[in-house]
């Protein structure tokens, strides 16, 4: 652990943690082998772990996006483990089921429209009581883009600054009703007010936007804001959009370096240095003593990556066949075919080049003396993500994470479904209540009180205009204009 962990730049640690959870839909590291594994597909699962969740006072259920399944070599990635039903319409399912846990839904901006994806989510965000959420991707492989008619169509500085003008077109849309637009009382000349409402116009150069928004705002005013992606642009669009980055810095040392980035980003982007909460993906394996979770993790690293999965992942940074070779032998000594590595899902290693990859893994294999499968286990089990422990020796590490300020929570992978998280909350959670770090009650019904975030200020034009207004984003022409309710609603 880093001796200085002092963040700076005026930033002020809560001292407080939050959890969400997870649900990963396609991965390779699910067990579905043990005979406690339920099902990746059906709703009961989905509806224990947010139960679940919520019993343990989460902030958030998260669901991710996959936009086809994963190939490989041309074929669906066959070591995947696929439980992935469309984000909205599980999370609408579990508003039902919930009364309290954030619905998180990963959506990206690349292939989504946005005067579509913003009512989908305000619909979530009303019918949920103010718990949704949007964790804005943009997706970072093109062959997603194969399955849409514009294909893969933008490069990925475009994808930004597509997203850039996507999020604000979205917040305007959220932000189209004043409060107040519904008549209060049957003597009201009309149910809404006409000039309570705001018409929506976007003139960019991927999409066009002319439109009347059709519902009011929730009871948080607008979905809560996430974002994940890793890259330099990325953190600058998380520090001028984000209200969370979910990352995938959870180590220590990592958080903090990134929590001081992201300060620095968020600063220049003329925000405060608290105005961007981080929750990074994680995975924990607890047990009442550090001896017997380390056992446990044995076990579920044996079913996590065996030697068929072990030369199947290599096969996917290689760009190649590697069944020839010895899962217990060393890596191959073969180069990878391709230029650029191809693992989905925001790993570090996206964009890496690939040969460049190979010999840094093969020298550091051989460095630990470690075989294809011992190798592929450590990488996978995201090190450093990974949390294995007694429950209290876990919750005393977490402490120095709320103290220093490094993260604001984490987001929780479950190796187990639907179990997974029965640890967590029966064990760790009540750990960390006792050191003061975690929640001992809901902040309030919304995701935005849970997570102590600001009611957000109204996007440009606060007020009903009654001239056009431009407001210029990121090359985007955007116009808000009076919604004459006569002519347009
Ligand atoms: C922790 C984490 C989780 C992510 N989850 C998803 C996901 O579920 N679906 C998806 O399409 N992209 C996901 N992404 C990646 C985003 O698509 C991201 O927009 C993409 O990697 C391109 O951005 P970047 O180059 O800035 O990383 C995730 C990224 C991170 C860091």
């Amino acid at each position: 652990m880093s001796e200085n962990t002092e963040i700076g730049s005026g930033f002020r640690p809560s001292g407080q943690l939050q959890f969400g959870v997870f649900f990963q839909g396609v991965n390779s590291g699910t067990i579905w082998k043990a005979p406690e594994a339920g099902s990746q597909t059906d709703f009961e699962s989905f509806r224990r772990l947010a139960q679940t969740a919520e019993r343990g006072l989460f902030a958030a259920f998260f669901l991710g996006e996959g936009l086809r399944l994963r190939e490989h070599l041309g074929r669906p990635h066959a070591l995947d483990v696929a439980g992935r039903p469309d984000a909205q319409t599980m999370l609408a399912a579990l508003a039902a089921v919930t009364t309290k846990i954030g619905l998180v839904a990963t959506q990206n901006t690349t292939y989504n429209d946005p005067a579509d994806l913003a009512h989908r989510l305000s619909s979530l965000d009303l019918l949920s009581g103010g718990r949704a959420a949007w964790n804005v991707v943009t997706t970072d492989n093109a062959w997603t883009g194969a399955n849409f008619r514009r294909g893969g169509y933008l490069d990925h500085a475009d994808r930004y600054r597509h997203a850039e003008a996507f999020v604000e077109t979205a917040k305007r849309i959220w932000d189209a009703w004043d409060d107040g637009a519904i008549a209060g009382s049957t003597a009201a000349p009309g149910w809404a007010a006409p000039d309570s409402i705001r018409r929506v116009r976007h003139e960019g150069q991927h999409y066009s936007v002319d439109y009347v928004p059709r519902l009011p705002r929730s009871a948080q005013h607008r979905p809560v804001l996430f974002q994940a992606g890793d890259s330099s642009e990325g953190r600058d669009f998380a520090a001028r959009q984000a209200d969370v980055i979910f990352s995938a810095h959870a180590k220590f040392d990592a958080a903090l370096d990134f929590r001081r980035d992201i300060v620095a980003r968020t600063l220049k982007a003329g925000r405060g240095a608290n105005d961007v909460q981080i929750m990074p993906a994680s995975e924990f394996i607890l047990a009442a003593t550090a001896a017997e979770a380390l056992e446990k993790k044995e076990w579920v690293r044996s079913l996590q990556i065996g030697p068929r999965q072990a030369i199947a992942y290599l096969e996917q940074f290689w760009g190649r066949e590697l069944s020839s070779y010895d899962p217990d032998g060393p890596l191959p000594e073969i180069d990878p075919v391709v230029e650029e590595t191809s693992e989905t899902r925001g790993s570090g290693f996206h964009g890496a080049k690939a040969r460049q990859l190979a010999d840094q893994w093969r020298a550091e294999a051989k460095d630990k003396g470690l075989s294809i499968r011992q190798f592929v286990s450590a990488k996978t089990s995201r090190v450093d993500a990974t949390f294995t422990g007694s429950y209290a020796e876990i919750a005393d590490r977490l402490g120095d994470y709320a103290r220093a300020g490094a993260v604001d929570g984490f987001n929780i992978s479950p190796w187990l479904v639907p179990s997974g998280l029965d640890d967590i909350v029966n064990h760790l959670v009540p750990e960390l209540q006792e050191r003061g770090i975690y929640p001992t009650e809901y902040g309030g019904s919304t995701l935005r009180e849970h997570l102590s975030l600001p009611v957000p200020v109204r996007s440009a034009d606060a007020s009903p205009v009654s001239a056009a207004s431009d407001v210029d984003t990121a090359g985007d022409d955007i116009r808000l204009e009076l919604a004459v309710r006569s002519q347009q609603l």
